[in-house]
């Protein structure tokens, strides 16, 4: 493997516990009834983003913050069996690990989230600091707390103002939730994700008209991605080009949970590039789709990884959480 080949990828944001209970039928409210069948899971954004990285491939780390207990336990070894780095988790003296109950639909697909986040502390551009960044080919931010994720992203900026091009962090940022505070950070990154939430709350009925109607609140030259279910996603490039991906529904949609996490970071795999050829040519069924086998040029175009996040999206929902996606 090559050096640059080496570099990983880190995702930086929520990690929390996910109970979920799959459903025959929504329930009513005050209701009492049995569900089909009931796990922990390892969740949160960046954490399943981590999850699917790691699947594809690609060796990635996570930074979040935990708080030692049972809940910790479970998560810690999750990340350990996914061969995700977690060096740089923050350990909280104080706080609970976020943990959220989700009901997911067996009959559509749908998942339902609760999810208690309230006490536990993000971690800090002081935090960051520790990072080295030339171990990094690119670093994914989950918007949360934006004072001090606009810090690291201007730590990660003056290290690529001084870096060799070939030595730079590529940045993306998912703005997922329409918090006033975060929208600011729509502004950083080579990336941007937008979820459909943001741009229905902007107004916006399609990821075409919402990237189009957003594009002057990302930075010159990046690119901008709306993922919305069914209909798959879209995308502004860097000349202004507008890129779309139709969905690649599962013959039967069982579980939704972190699609989007998962579409995130197979779009981030594949723009991320080189060192993980055997997803590409090896293994078929992930890439040669729809029986009409087709080698991508290398530097995966925007066009390939919009395509990509949908395919890998479309194989997640099939599929009760993540084991046997690739
Ligand atoms: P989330 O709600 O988890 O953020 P999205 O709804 O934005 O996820 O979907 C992300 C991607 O997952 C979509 O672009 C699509 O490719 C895939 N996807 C999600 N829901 C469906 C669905 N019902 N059928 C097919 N693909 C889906
Ligand atoms: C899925 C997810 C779940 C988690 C919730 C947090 O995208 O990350 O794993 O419970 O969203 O908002």
């Amino acid at each position: 493997m090559a050096a640059e080949e080496k570099r990983r990828i880190m995702c930086v944001g929520l990690v929390c516990l996910d109970i979920i209970s799959v459903v025959e039928a929504f329930p009513a409210e005050d209701s009492d009834t049995r569900c089909l069948s009931q796990r922990w899971q390892r969740g949160g954004n960046a954490s399943n983003s981590c999850t699917v990285l790691s699947l594809l491939g690609a060796p990635c780390a996570f930074m979040g913050s935990l708080a030692p207990g049972p809940a910790a336990d479970f998560i810690a070894a999750d990340f350990q069996r996914r061969g995700v780095d977690t060096a740089h988790v923050a350990w909280q003296p104080r706080g609970d690990v976020p943990c959220a109950c989700c009901l997911v639909n067996a009959a559509s697909g749908s998942r339902t989230i609760v999810l208690h986040d309230t006490n536990l502390p993000d971690v800090t551009a002081r935090d960051f600091q520790r990072v080295d960044l030339a171990q990094y080919r690119w670093i994914h931010f989950e918007a949360r707390n934006a004072a001090e994720q606009s810090a690291m992203l201007e730590r990660v900026e003056r290290h690529n103002r001084a870096a060799a091009p070939g030595r730079r962090v590529q940045v993306s940022v998912e703005v997922e939730k329409p918090r006033e505070e975060l929208l600011p950070l729509m502004g950083r990154g080579n990336v941007v994700f937008i979820s459909k939430d943001l741009a229905q709350h902007f107004g916006y009925r399609s990821a075409a008209e919402a990237v189009q109607g957003l594009r002057g609140r990302i930075r010159p030259g990046a690119t901008l991605i709306c993922a919305w279910a069914e209909e798959g996603a879209d995308a502004l490039g860097p000349d202004g080009q507008l890129v779309h991906s139709d969905a690649f529904p599962p013959e039967t949609l069982v579980d939704t949970l972190g699609a989007g996490d998962t579409f995130n970071a197979a779009v981030i795999f594949a723009l991320a590039e080189g060192g993980h050829k055997q997803i590409w040519h090896g293994r078929g069924s992930v890439w040669h789709g729809h029986g009409s086998p087709r080698t991508p040029p290398p530097g995966r175009t925007l066009q390939d990884a919009l395509t990509f996040g949908c395919r890998i999206a479309g194989r997640k929902c099939g599929i009760q959480g993540f084991d046997g996606l690739v």
